[in-house]
């Protein structure tokens, strides 16, 4: 069993500790929601457990479908050890249904359904608001290559299948989500960070309800709730 260490860093929604293997990140789960960039702040007891039990399951279902990535095991109600790997900082997208920004930005309605999943790109940079990026933006910030960005496209769009289907079977609509991708010590390209329903929206199946941090974002009501309902569709 690796030992806990010291803070590297503190995010909006984690803590990430050093261990005593160089390889292995120890990350616990925070109990704080934030939104718009961090203009929106709350702390919500139980969203820690809650992102925390989702994203094991969904990396572990993940992992079984042979999408690599950083997960190691859930530690605690709260805690994981993941792999160490240096985050790209590129959001990666993945829409199937226009909700949020995108529905903002073409003036498309929310819930209609796109023909084809939509991978859009976003600077991973709170002091410029995370941007939309275009491949030439990529390109002159030099954030990824032509054959990473491929890559990239591709893994998002094998985790687009799978969980679409494993959300179906537990009566949700993967509407949109974000990823994050890591480079380990090799340069390889591996699935980072979370997926939880503060990454996703997630949309009951049959009547639309929200169960993802629009409940949060919009003054929906109880976001454990809502996050609980996830969980326990997912059999967690
Ligand atoms: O806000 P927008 O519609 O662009 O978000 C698309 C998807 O990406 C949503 O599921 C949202 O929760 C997720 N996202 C995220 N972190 C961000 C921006 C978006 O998890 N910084």
């Amino acid at each position: 069993m690796v030992k806990k260490l010291e803070l590297l860093y503190e995010g909006k929604a984690k803590k990430v500790y050093k261990t005593d293997d160089e390889n292995v990140l120890w990350v616990a789960y925070k109990d704080s929601a934030t939104a718009f960039n961090g203009e929106k702040k709350a702390t919500i007891a139980g969203k820690g457990r809650l992102n925390n039990e989702i994203t094991s399951l969904l990396f572990s279902k993940l992992h079984e479908a042979g999408v690599e990535n950083h997960f190691i095991q859930k530690l605690s109600d709260t805690e994981q050890l993941v792999k160490k790997v240096t985050i790209i900082p590129l959001e990666v997208v993945v829409r199937n249904y226009v909700a949020g920004s995108l529905a903002k930005r073409l003036g498309i309605a929310e819930g209609t359904s796109l023909e084809k999943p939509l991978i859009e790109f976003y600077y991973k940079n709170d002091e410029l608001g995370d941007p939309l990026l275009l491949e030439d933006h990529i390109a002159i910030l030099k954030l990824a290559t032509s054959e990473q960005l491929a890559l990239l496209k591709a893994y998002a769009l094998k985790v687009n299948e799978i969980l679409t289907q494993h959300f179906q079977h537990c009566r949700v609509r993967l509407v949109d989500f974000k990823l994050e991708f890591g480079l380990d010590g090799e340069g390889k390209i591996v699935l980072a960070d979370e997926i939880s329903p503060d990454t996703c929206r997630l949309w009951d199946i049959e009547t639309n309800e929200k169960f993802d941090k629009d409940v949060f974002r919009r003054d929906l009501g109880s976001l454990t709730d809502a996050y609980e309902i996830i969980l326990q569709r997912l059999g967690g």
